[in-house]
């Protein structure tokens, strides 16, 4: 039985990039392996939430999961900072992760570019905290998407140096997972890159159909193929990955076929495209409504999985203080 793990930064609203690329897998693997399933709202502290809106963070993101078929009694299901062993393994990991190449990750890069105002140290280490959110589990499967591969790769590295170091075998080497395929990356409205909580382009699980109705009218085209069979340009390819995920297949025939014979109107495809998304997003927008105002429920999942997830971790984080040398007088 493998164990799988993953978890979303609790900073908005999971959109479908989240859907598709984490928790559709997760939620396929759930009933076969020892599964654990987080909000990372450590994580998300590196964007400085007021405290006003962190504790909301976390109840919407707990809510979506829930609401997308995360069962809480076969998973567990916590928020991180009820697991105090997390930041304890952080910050011993920490010890062995070296600036320069925390300095060198892509992640950590684009961050520089985009905030210059705030690169926080929790930034820097954040592939270290995200080694100890695996590791502290020994995890051997992580459903992310294409995005989270090279922090996959920091994770891997952190803890063959750690096995390395002390000359032991504890922790396994987790790998990227996406069920049966590659890893993917769900593009976004906009025409280009992907779909991102930050970046304003994306279809969220909570969006009303008006809403869905209308970013998906105006996401971004081309003037349309001028002779048949030609390539497609990225926005428009993009909207066919989107349909594909969403669409039966002979949907997807049909406006491929439109495309190649040059007869496509872009406006029918989104509007099956966003008639799609309704179909599929009402039942869990339904969901997420009742399950954000149950407080009851909410606090039972919580207190469950942290009780499930520390048990875990305490045993990790007790080998590890015993391999550093950590003994009792
Ligand atoms: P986050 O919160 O940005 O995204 C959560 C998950 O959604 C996936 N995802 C996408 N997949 C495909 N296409 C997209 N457009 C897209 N956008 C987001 C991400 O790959 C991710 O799987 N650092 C992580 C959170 C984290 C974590 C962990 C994940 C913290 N510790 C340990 C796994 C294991 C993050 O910021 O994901």
């Amino acid at each position: 039985m493998d164990t799988v793990l993953s978890g979303i930064r609790s900073t908005g609203n999971l959109h479908l990039g989240n859907y598709f690329g984490a928790v559709k897998n997760f939620v396929r693997m759930q009933h076969e392996n020892r599964c654990f399933f987080f909000v990372a709202d450590y994580h998300s502290l590196t964007t400085h939430p007021k405290p006003e809106n962190l504790q909301n963070n976390i109840r919407t993101v707990l809510s979506e999961y829930l609401a997308a078929g995360l069962d809480p009694e076969v998973a567990t299901l916590y928020v991180q900072s009820d697991v105090p062993e997390i930041p304890e393994l952080y910050l011993l990991l920490n010890m062995n992760a070296y600036v320069g190449e925390l300095e060198r990750t892509t992640t950590f890069k684009e961050k520089i570019r985009k905030q210059p105002e705030n690169i926080n140290a929790g930034l820097l280490t954040y592939p270290v905290l995200m080694c100890a959110d695996i590791i502290i589990h020994n995890a051997d499967k992580v459903p992310v998407g294409k995005d989270q591969e090279q922090n996959l790769e920091m994770a891997r590295k952190f803890a063959r140096r750690f096995n390395h170091m002390y000359g032991v075998e504890y922790f396994t080497m987790p790998e990227p997972y996406n069920f049966g395929q590659e890893l993917i990356k769900v593009p976004g409205l906009d025409g280009t890159g992907k779909m991102g909580k930050s970046e304003g382009n994306g279809i969220y699980l909570a969006d009303e159909p008006k809403v869905i109705r209308k970013k998906v009218m105006r996401a971004v085209t081309d003037e349309g193929p001028k002779v048949p069979n030609s390539p497609m340009t990225e926005p428009v390819a993009n909207l066919f990955y989107l349909l594909e995920l969403l669409s039966t297949p002979d949907v997807v025939e049909h406006f491929r076929a439109q495309y190649n014979g040059c007869t496509i109107r872009y406006g029918d495809l989104k509007k099956q495209l966003a008639e799609d998304m309704i179909s599929f997003t009402s039942p869990i927008r339904d969901r997420i409504l009742e399950i954000y105002n149950d407080d009851e429920y909410l606090r039972k999942v919580v207190r469950m999985g942290a009780e499930k997830a520390r048990e875990s971790a305490s045993k990790t984080v007790r080998d590890v203080r015993e391999i550093l040398g950590y003994r009792s007088f």
